[in-house]
Order: structure tokens, then C-alpha cells, then sequence
């Protein structure tokens, strides 16, 4: 089980913003979506491709830039077509100022 890792300074998150980060080599967003910090692989699971530019709707799902498959940040559940697996989500602390990961799947 991996170890928390600082990716991010948590002042450089605002509100309904989404920025890129690195987490140990895989590339992520970070959401933040009414005061909680979400973090998914930055990987469309429609064709791969990196999602940046991405947004949050109005009912809270983040919006994929190429062809607006929509993806639940609780879980990285897919929405809509035309994704239709989920995203792969981290686990997320804030702590002494910082954001932090980690990366359970190894
Ligand atoms: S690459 Fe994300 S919806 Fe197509």
C-alpha cells in the first residue's frame, strides 16, 4: 500500500477549479468541488486521452474536453457515452497546508 504524497500546495486549489499534478509519475487532476478535494488519473477511460481542460457541471460531474463523457468524483463512475468505465480515483488528505495521494492499486 503506497504512502501519502505531497502533490500539491492547497492554496493552489481554488474553488471549481481543476489543476494537473504528478503523483509519483502518474499523471492526475485535481478537483476541488465544494470544499472537498477529489483526484482522479488523468486518463479519459473513453480512449486514453489526458483531460485537460476538463470541468465541473452544474450537478457536479466532472466534464471530459474531448467528447463530454461526464464522471461522478465521489467514485469516477461513468455517466454518460461515451465512457463507460470508471475513472481511477485517489485517495485524498489536505495536511498542514499540503495535498496529499495515494496510490493503493500496487
Ligand atoms: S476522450 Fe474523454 S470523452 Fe472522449
Amino acid at each position: 500500500m503506497g504512502d501519502w504524497i505531497t502533490v500539491e500546495g492547497d492554496a493552489a486549489l481554488g474553488e471549481g477549479q481543476v489543476l494537473a499534478a504528478d503523483l509519483d509519475g502518474v499523471p492526475v487532476l485535481l478537483v476541488r468541488h465544494q470544499g472537498c478535494v477529489y483526484a482522479m488519473e488523468n486518463r479519459c477511460t473513453h480512449d486514453g486521452s489526458e483531460m485537460d481542460g476538463g470541468h465541473v457541471d452544474e450537478a457536479g460531474a466532472f466534464v471530459c474536453p474531448h467528447h463530454g463523457a461526464r464522471f461522478a468524483l465521489k467514485d469516477g463512475e461513468a455517466l454518460c457515452a461515451p465512457a463507460y468505465e470508471p475513472l481511477t480515483m485517489f485517495p485524498v488528505q489536505v495536511e498542514a497546508g499540503c495535498i496529499q495521494l495515494k496510490d493503493e492499486r500496487w
